[in-house]
């Protein structure tokens, strides 16, 4: 039988049983709201992590992220809805758990240590118990986030990223059950963020914490997450691997939030829509409904001229277009090129790795990998 966090609501299981069942999640919420003023700012918000899931937050500045992970935390309260870890419940109607009995860590952008002590003490603070014990752990987590040797050190003497990696280690002491971390890379330096993101992620695993990750960044989300869950204007409006989330969006933004996109106009009629590439299969919107077929510009092919005939049609890419160079920017690891269409003078920009860089006004062709394309309604 799987144990789960409803059974252990009505009294069925010991919050310990839970460990067992994989079903059951390490923190669970359900429908949860918050206004200030008035104004929802987070809305019937529901996640359910494992023990060792990374989930990440993502959205933009002032969708309501910080908010959620502040009323999971226990420091904001809730006006509906219900937060369980390990099985019990933190909030919920009537209920209101502090913060230090809710079995979390948490680690801020602005995360300060205490500057009057050394590293180890930084470590050891939430620490209770036996003093051997605790010098052991400080000992273990330290070895683990590559500062073994800095134990006596105080934070002055460290640089940003060791003083980032102890204040992991300090929140990490005390085993809680589930870590919430807001925006914890975002003060370091960007030469720095890819190593002690990986090193973190590494060291949240092995401890097998649940983790709620929020931050601003896609790339990060990407990197981190085996969930995200993407937020706008205080509601998860979808959630998944980061695979899915990238390939399969929900709408336009969600799309847009991970990439530049392309956006192809057409009108559907009879499930079909014309574009210059050929017709697309528009099922699901009437005949007259404006469509609007995204693709993103890693997924757009350029091929030659051939005086004027392009290449064939083939199945998975369609019909090409012939467009003209009307901008080209060479970015490193990869190059933007922008084009006119022929067809209708619409813009679309395709992204090709290294340093293809056509001249201004060059006539191309394009196609676009349709396995890799978004329908959905436009706008009127
Ligand atoms: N204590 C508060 N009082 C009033 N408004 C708040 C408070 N906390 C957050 N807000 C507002 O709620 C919205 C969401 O904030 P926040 O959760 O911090 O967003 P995010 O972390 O996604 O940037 C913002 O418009 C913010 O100004
Ligand atoms: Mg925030």
């Amino acid at each position: 039988m799987t144990v789960t966090a409803k059974d252990i609501g009505k009294g069925k299981a010991e919050p310990g049983q839970f460990e067992a069942g994989q079903a059951v999640p390490r923190l669970e919420v359900k429908g949860l709201s918050r206004s200030f003023a008035g104004r929802a700012v987070v809305q019937d918000v529901a996640l359910s992590v494992a023990p060792g899931q990374v989930t990440c937050l993502l959205g933009p500045s002032g969708c309501g992220k910080s908010t959620t992970l502040r009323m999971i935390a226990g420091v904001e309260t809730t006006d509906a809805g219900e937060i369980w870890i390990d099985g019990q419940r933190m909030a919920g109607p009537g209920l209101h758990l502090p913060p230090e009995r809710r079995g979390i860590g948490m680690m801020f952008q602005d995360f300060a240590l205490f500057p009057h002590l050394t590293v180890a003490q930084n470590v050891s603070f939430g620490l209770s118990g036996p003093s051997a014990a605790k010098a052991a752990r400080v000992r273990d987590l330290l070895e683990r986030v590559g500062l073994a040797s800095f134990a006596s050190k105080h934070p002055h003497q460290l640089s940003g990223g060791e003083q980032q990696r102890i204040a992991l280690a300090r929140a990490l002491a005390p085993r809680p059950q589930v870590m919430l971390m807001d925006e914890p890379f975002s003060g370091l330096d960007n030469r720095l963020r890819d190593g002690i993101r990986d090193a973190t992620l590494e060291i949240l695993k092995e401890e097998r914490t649940a983790v709620v990750l929020v931050t601003h960044e896609p790339d990060e989300a990407m990197r981190m997450a085996d969930e995200i869950a993407l937020m706008r204007g205080g509601r998860i409006v979808q959630s998944g691997a980061p695979y899915n989330i990238y390939n399969a969006p929900v709408d336009k933004a969600a799309a847009a939030f991970f990439s530049d996109i392309n956006v192809i106009r057409g009108t559907s009629k009879g499930a079909l829509t014309q574009t210059p590439f050929g017709e697309f299969l528009t099922p699901g919107h009437a005949d007259g409904a404006p469509v609007e077929i995204i693709i993103r510009p890693q997924h757009l092919k350029i091929d030659f001229d051939r005086g004027g005939r392009g290449p064939l049609p083939t199945p998975q890419d369609g019909t090409a277009a012939r467009g003209r160079v009307v901008r080209a920017r060479y970015l490193g690891r990869e190059s933007l090129v922008e084009f006119e269409m022929e067809a209708d003078g619409s813009r679309l920009t395709a992204s090709v790795p290294g340093v293809f860089m056509p001249q201004l006004g060059r006539a191309l062709w394009l196609m676009i990998r349709r396995d890799r394309c978004f329908v959905f309604p436009g706008q009127r």
